[in-house]
């Protein structure tokens, strides 16, 4: 751990330890992952539960900075079950693309290591362990196997080059085989029309600048799924668009994922697109899980004081309040997190135990965990007694209760008619 002086800055001598200390450290991850000839014995595994595309087990992601071993993934354990949609939710900064980023290897190394865990991939007849497959295996399933839509599609679209010779680059490379040119044009311009450019042939001809938001996104996505991918990450897919296209993407991504019967792991911090595209929900707080179950266990069972606090703050239909709520406090400092729940200092809901070690995950049903002293047998009675909450936490979860028992009313309508 960094040393720092009263000031809060880094000696100079401290600061050269720790770059050092880096500069070893960094070395042997980098010797082992610039292996060439690694028999793929070294990095087959079998997944835990076959039905899940990606299990995630206790993974550890760290930046090793100048300033000190950034904690950005800490621990994180959540499976992706196969066909299913699983949104990974927290505020800014709380480690959500760097455990994406592991899982297509594309942490920004050196620095950004993956210390330990395991990133478990069914790839049908076989599974691989992520952290131990070598750089020119991985080239392989980047895009065939995991492919990844990003946030902002005018960075991530190469501004030079047209639509089409840049959809033609990602289908040659993964799919090219024995194609002549004119087949690959071909398949782009399917892959155009599938996620709903009309104009397909016009498109293929343009540049970005030339398309709106929406479509760049579009074509973002043809890309990444133009080669039927098993898992998709969609790292906030829709944050940089309008209402009403994030509605229209939103629904292109679930067709498309039941076409392809693919897994979609939904990076956001908005918990309206989990809501609407989840199957399940992974929370995450400063780098580790801390309350995962279905949609519903989430929305309408919120066990953790964050996840309490997250819902808090949105507006929720039917309820009325003067000011939204706001969690109070920050995040601690990832370069040194405390050994206590890293929550507690922001916590409304503290029992004597949150003192202790980083609690636990306690399991509150078959799907629904939660890490959280308040769950302990002693004191769950009053972890579910409403009275014992912060008033907007207490009308947030009443406002969820009236949104389920009517959403109930509505379902059991449906099935009388
Ligand atoms: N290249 C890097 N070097 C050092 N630290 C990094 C690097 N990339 C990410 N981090 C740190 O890792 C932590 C997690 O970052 P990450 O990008 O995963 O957050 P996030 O949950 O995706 O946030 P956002 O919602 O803003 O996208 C942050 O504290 C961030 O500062
Ligand atoms: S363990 Fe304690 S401090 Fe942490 S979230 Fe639960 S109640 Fe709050
Ligand atoms: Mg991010």
């Amino acid at each position: 751990m960094a040393k720092k002086r009263e000031d809060g800055y880094l000696s100079g001598r401290e600061a050269r330890r720790i770059q050092k200390e880096n500069r070893r450290i960094i070395n042997e991850f980098e010797k082992k992952r610039k292996r060439k000839n690694v028999p793929e014995s070294e990095y087959l595994t079998t997944m835990h539960d076959p039905g899940n595309a990606v299990e995630f087990d206790d993974l550890h992601t760290f930046f090793f900075t100048d300033s000190g071993t950034v904690h950005s993934v800490d621990g994180v354990t959540f499976s992706v079950p196969i066909g299913k949609t699983v949104g990974v939710v927290g505020e800014s900064g709380c480690g959500k693309s760097v455990t994406s980023l592991s899982l297509m290897q594309l942490v920004q190394r050196p620095q950004g290591q993956i210390v330990s865990g395991e990133i478990r991939l069914n790839l049908g007849n076989k599974a691989y362990e992520i952290s131990k497959v070598p750089q020119e295996k991985m080239q392989t399933i980047r895009g065939n196997v995991v492919s990844m839509i990003f946030q902002e599609p005018m960075t991530s679209l190469n501004p030079v080059f047209r639509i089409g010779d840049q959809v033609d680059e990602v289908i040659a490379l993964h799919d090219g085989e024995g194609k002549s040119k004119e087949e690959i044009k071909q398949r782009t311009i399917e892959a155009l029309e599938m996620v709903g450019i009309a104009n397909s042939e016009g498109v293929y001809r343009m540049y970005p600048h030339e398309l709106s938001g929406g479509m760049r996104q579009r074509v973002m996505i043809a890309m990444s799924l133009a080669c039927n991918p098993k898992v998709i990450i969609a790292d906030e897919p829709t944050t940089a668009l309008d209402v009403t296209i994030q509605a229209q993407i939103l629904d292109l991504l679930r067709n498309l994922k039941d076409r392809i019967n693919s897994s979609i792991m939904l990076i956001t911090h908005d918990l309206g697109v989990i809501a609407e595209m989840a199957d399940y929900v992974v929370v995450m707080y400063a780098g580790r899980v801390v309350e995962q179950g279905t949609a519903e266990d989430i929305f309408y069972h919120p066990a953790h004081p964050y996840t309490m606090g997250l819902m808090a703050s949105k507006p929720v239909v039917g309820k009325h309040v003067e000011q939204l709520y706001s969690i109070p406090g920050k995040v601690p400092n990832p370069v040194n997190m405390p050994d206590y729940c890293y929550f507690r200092d922001r916590c409304e809901m503290c029992v004597k135990e949150c003192s202790g070690a980083y609690p636990h995950m306690i399991s509150l049903s078959d799907t629904h965990k939660v890490s959280c002293y308040r769950f302990l047998e002693e004191h769950r009675k009053d972890a579910e007694n409403p009275e014992k909450m912060p008033s907007a936490v207490r009308e947030m979860m009443e406002a969820m209760k009236r949104l389920h028992e009517d959403n109930d009313s509505v379902k059991a309508e449906e099935g009388e008619v």
